[in-house]
C-alpha cells in the first residue's frame, strides 16, 4: 500500500477508514459494526464467470436507496450524448481545443461536453468521448453515470476525484476509471481543469493479454492504485446529479452520498501513471500495430475486436531500419478518436495540439500529413528518442458520431493534412 491506494488491477481489497467498520467473515451482518449499512454495489451480473466477476460490497451511513424521485437535470448544456440527427459523413474530422475561456464559470459536471458518441447506452455497448472544462469545485453535488465506467484522462489541471470508495488525486499524464454507478464529486487542486473523458458503455476495462510478449510489458498491474476507504459525514442540501440512457437526471439527497466507511470487494476506481507504460516496439524493421500501445480495453462479444481500447503514444526509442517511423497511413474497420494529453503527436506537425481531438472512422484514409511524410521520408535514420509527447487514442469496433454541438465546431481544413502529396514516378 502507498499513501492512501493499495496496488494492484482487479484485486480483491478489503478497506475500512474506521476499525472495525469491515465484517469479518460474511458480507451481510445481522447487525454491521456502528449501525452501518451493508450494500451490495455490482458491476457485472451475479451469474458472470468469475474471471469476469465484478462487485464490492460497501458500509455506509445511509443506504443509497434512501432518496426522492430524480427529475430532470436542467444544467450542463453540452453533456449530452446523443449524437448529430444528420446522416454520418465518412469525412475525417478533427477540433482545436476547446477554450477555457469559453467554457463560463461551471465545474465538472456543468462544464462536460459530449463530442463523440457510438450509440446508445440501452445497448451496453459502445464509447462516448466527452471533453470537460471546469473551474470550480463541485461543493454540495456529486455525479454518478449508470450508463458506463467513466476513464478520465487531464489534460490541463489536476482532479480530485472523491467517489464513494476513496479519494483520487489525479495529475495530467495520470488516468483514471471510476467504474459505472460510483458516486463522486470532482474538485479543483489547480482552480482549474481541462480534460478528455472516456465513458465506456460495455463490458469493463482491463488490462488486454499479452499473448507472446510475455507476462510481463505494458501497463503492469501492480502500477494500478486504487483508494483506501474515505468518508465524509455531510449533511443537508446536497444533490446527485445521474446520467442515465444518455439523460441527465437530478435528486436531493439532504447529505453526501460518500459515506462509505468500509469497503471490500473488486469493483472500485483506480489511477494508473501513464509514465510507467512499458513501451514496446521494433528493434529491427516497421513498427507494429499500434495494439502493441494498449493500455486497457473492453472486450466485444467478438474474439479480439475491442468495444473500446484505451491506447497510448508515449515517449519511445524510434530505432526501425530501413522504416518509414511515424503512423502509416492506413484505413482500418476499427474507427479511432484521438486527443493529446501533451507534446507533439509524430504523424500530425500542426493543428493537433493539446487539448485537441480528432475523429477516424471506418476505413477513413489517414496517416501522416504531408509535412511529417515529408519530414520521416527524409530523415536520417540513427536512434531519435520522441520524448516530451503524450497522445492516446479511444479504438472502437463501432463508428463514432460526433454530437450536434461538435459539428459546430470542427476545423474546417482537416482534409487539406493530405493535400499535396507528389505523385511516385515509376519512370524513375
Ligand atoms: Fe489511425
Amino acid at each position: 500500500m502507498s499513501d492512501g491506494y493499495m496496488t494492484g488491477f482487479g484485486n480483491h481489497f478489503a478497506t475500512e477508514a474506521v476499525s472495525g467498520a469491515l465484517p469479518i467473515g460474511r458480507n451481510s451482518p445481522q447487525k454491521p459494526a456502528f449501525g452501518l449499512y451493508a450494500e451490495q454495489l455490482s458491476g457485472t451480473a451475479f451469474t458472470a464467470p468469475r474471471s469476469e466477476n465484478r462487485r464490492s460490497w460497501l458500509y455506509r451511513l445511509r443506504p443509497s436507496a434512501a432518496h426522492p424521485p430524480f427529475t430532470p437535470y436542467q444544467g450542463a448544456a453540452h453533456f449530452d450524448p446523443r449524437p448529430d440527427s444528420a446522416p454520418l459523413s465518412p469525412n475525417r474530422m478533427r477540433w482545436s481545443p476547446l477554450a477555457m475561456s469559453d467554457a463560463g464559470d461551471v465545474d465538472w459536471v456543468d462544464g462536460m461536453t459530449t463530442m463523440l458518441a457510438s450509440h446508445g447506452a440501452e445497448t451496453q455497448s459502445g464509447a462516448v468521448v466527452h471533453i470537460y472544462r471546469a473551474n470550480k469545485d463541485m461543493e454540495r453535488r456529486a455525479f454518478v453515470s449508470a450508463d458506463g465506467e467513466l476513464l478520465f484522462i487531464p489534460e490541463q489541471g489536476r482532479l480530485t476525484l472523491l467517489t464513494e470508495l476513496g479519494r483520487i488525486d489525479l495529475s495530467p499524464g495520470e488516468v483514471a476509471v471510476v467504474p459505472r454507478g460510483v458516486r463522486f464529486r470532482v474538485t479543483l487542486p489547480d482552480g482549474s481543469a481541462r480534460g478528455y473523458v472516456a465513458e465506456n458503455h460495455g463490458a469493463p476495462f482491463r488490462l488486454p493479454d499479452l499473448g507472446p510478449i510475455g507476462s510481463n510489458g505494458l501497463a503492469n498491474p501492480r502500477d494500478f492504485e486504487t483508494p483506501v476507504a474515505w468518508f465524509e459525514d455531510v449533511e443537508g442540501e446536497f444533490e446527485l446529479v445521474q446520467k442515465y440512457l444518455g439523460q441527465l437526471w437530478r435528486t436531493d439527497l439532504g447529505r453526501s452520498p460518500l459515506d462509505v466507511v468500509a469497503w471490500h470487494g473488486n469493483l472500485a476506481p483506480c489511477k494508473y501513471d501513464l509514465a510507467r507504460f512499458n513501451t514496446i516496439g521494433t528493434v529491427s524493421f516497421d513498427h507494429p500495430d499500434p495494439s502493441i500501445f494498449t493500455v486497457l480495453t473492453s472486450p466485444s462479444d467478438v474474439p479480439g475486436t475491442a468495444n473500446a481500447d484505451f491506447v497510448i503514444f508515449p515517449p519511445r526509442w524510434m530505432v526501425a531500419e530501413d522504416t518509414f517511423r511515424p503512423p502509416w497511413f492506413h484505413r482500418n474497420v476499427m474507427s479511432e478518436a484521438m486527443g493529446l494529453i501533451h507534446g507533439a503527436y509524430d504523424a500530425k506537425a500542426e493543428g493537433f495540439g493539446p487539448g485537441a481531438l480528432s475523429l477516424h472512422n471506418q476505413m477513413s484514409g489517414h496517416g501522416p500529413d504531408v509535412a511529417s511524410w515529408k519530414g520521416a521520408s527524409e530523415a536520417e535514420l540513427k536512434p531519435h528518442k520522441i520524448e516530451n509527447t503524450m497522445a492516446f487514442m479511444v479504438e472502437s469496433r463501432w463508428v463514432f458520431r460526433p454530437t450536434a454541438f461538435a459539428c459546430t465546431c470542427a476545423q474546417r481544413d482537416y482534409d487539406s493534412a493530405w493535400a499535396g502529396f507528389p505523385k511516385a514516378d515509376v519512370r524513375r
